[in-house]
């Protein structure tokens, strides 16, 4: 019940209260960033799918702290969602900074991650830790993909993710070693067409 009402607390923050990161946002002390109009709406656009794929990074290790059997694990999931946290509050700081607005769909968003978190915790410890090692190397990829669409002089998007993008390498090697099965190919496929249709959508909405 404590964990159901934690679960519940997350969601409620995640969605509705200004995260609160306990790492300074990265920067770039040296390199100030200045951006005409349409570069500031492309790195809006990009740093909000950043923040929407934050927003189910909670929502899925808050579901996998509810259904790891193992305590050890249970608290391996709360930290690296502290991590994310992080990720949130600055994406969010960024997003505030571009003068652009997070994804109207971020409840829609969270409510997906959650149920598949959940459908992966209950098939076992190891499936989860797959799925959340097949999550993390597709996000790692995508940021790595941001890094190369950002705008060259946007110093301060680009500083959060390659920090990002250097946790979530992290999170993956953690799971690994925790012991996570490699998922079955279409399952990763899936994951991919996924998070396609989120990332997509996020850039308008
Ligand atoms: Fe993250
Ligand atoms: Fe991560």
């Amino acid at each position: 019940m404590d964990r159901l009402f934690g679960a519940l607390d997350s969601a409620l923050r995640t969605l509705f209260s200004k995260p609160r990161s306990s790492r300074a946002c990265p920067v770039v002390p040296a390199e100030q960033t200045h951006l005409g109009a349409q570069e500031r709406r492309h790195a809006a656009a990009l740093m909000r799918v950043n923040h929407v794929g934050e927003v189910c990074a909670q929502a899925l290790y808050s579901a996998q702290a509810l259904t790891a059997r193992d305590p050890a694990l249970r608290q391996q999931m709360a930290q690296a969602a502290r991590e994310e946290t992080d990720h949130l509050a600055w994406t969010q700081a960024r997003l505030d900074e571009l003068g652009a607005r997070p994804s109207l769909l971020n409840p829609l968003w969270y409510a997906g991650a959650f149920g598949l978190g959940m459908v992966a915790g209950r098939l076992g410890d190891r499936t989860s830790l797959g799925f959340v090692l097949e999550t993390e190397r597709q996000v790692e990829a995508h940021l790595q993909g941001h890094l190369d669409r950002l705008p060259a002089a946007d110093h301060a998007s680009r500083a959060i993710v390659a920090q990002m993008k250097d946790d979530e390498a992290t999170h993956a090697r953690q799971a690994q070693h925790a012991g996570a099965d490699e998922l079955p190919r279409p399952a990763k496929l899936l994951m991919k067409a996924a998070a396609k249709v989120m990332t997509t959508t996020a850039h308008y909405i």
